[in-house]
């Protein structure tokens, strides 16, 4: 029970076979409350039918400041605090540079970004009145390699804000207690790309892992509750690795 009496804010956490779904189950195995927030309505309901343990969903686009704001003091509201973010919707594309138009690029920035970056600000007043608090973003490999897996230039120019964005927040952060960190997850096999990625790609990504095949959304949680709970309590502004190996540096 690694959270007991913890709040978690969860972005992005609707997808079944998601990063944050699984992170949620796992918060709230460990006591934590959770709040899963996603634009995605039907993913979000399908969260609430199979979630048997107590949790709260929110529809929100964490690219729209509005609502991003709102929904945090909603959750602050019906929750009481708020102690963990995990910052953890993102979009990603396969587009070559050539074929990324201005829609295109805004949409993965605002998501990757400006959402992670404005759900945060909104995040970070309720953490000071606990005194403390942990926030994780979820960044990827493509922002240390440059892409060049499935997210081309856009993506990896967003994941790689996403490093600087975590880093900046855990140096301003650190005197109030707030602990942020980022972790660069490799290739998962989910659905991230959206079926876009079939079986014969994942063999090909696998075999030049070293680890020799692809990770799961579990792992990624089990990192996020490392990250989230006093396990890492002298831990701030590090990038952690989920890649089997694929960049070791
Ligand atoms: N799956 C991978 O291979 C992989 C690899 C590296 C990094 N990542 C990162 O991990 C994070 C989670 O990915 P995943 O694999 O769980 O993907 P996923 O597609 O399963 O889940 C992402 C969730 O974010 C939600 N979302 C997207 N835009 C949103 C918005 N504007 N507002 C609210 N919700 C929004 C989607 O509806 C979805 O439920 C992403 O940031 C992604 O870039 C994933």
């Amino acid at each position: 029970m690694l959270l007991k009496g913890k709040t978690a804010v969860i972005t992005g956490a609707g997808a079944a076979q998601g990063i944050g779904r699984a992170t949620a189950h796992l918060f709230a195995e460990h006591g934590a409350e959770v709040a899963l927030v996603d634009y995605d309505k039907a993913a979000l309901f399908d969260a609430g039918k199979t979630f048997m343990l107590p949790h709260r969903v929110y529809d929100c686009d964490v690219s729209n400041r509005t609502q991003a704001r709102a929904t945090i003091d909603r959750i602050a509201e019906d929750f009481g605090k708020i102690d963990i973010l995990i910052n953890n919707a993102g979009v990603v594309s396969p587009s070559l540079i050539d074929e990324i138009d201005e829609a295109e690029f805004d949409h993965i920035i605002d998501t990757n970004i400006k959402g992670n970056f404005m759900i945060a600000q909104a995040v970070v007043p309720h953490l000071r009145k606990q005194g403390g608090g942990a926030i994780v973003c979820i960044s990827s490999i493509a922002g240390q390699l440059g892409g060049g897996v499935f997210g081309r230039s856009h993506y990896a120019t967003s994941k790689a804000g996403i490093l600087g964005m975590a880093k900046a927040f855990a140096r301003e952060l650190a005197p109030e207690d707030i602990r942020v960190n980022a972790i660069a997850p490799g290739t998962l096999d989910n659905d991230f790309t959206k079926g876009r990625m079939t079986a014969e790609i994942k063999a090909k990504i696998a075999a030049n892992v070293p680890m020799g095949r692809l990770g799961t959304p579990q792992e990624l949680a089990n990192a996020c509750l490392f990250l989230a709970s006093d396990m890492s309590s002298y831990i701030t502004g590090a990038t952690l690795d989920v890649n089997g190996g694929l960049f070791i540096h």
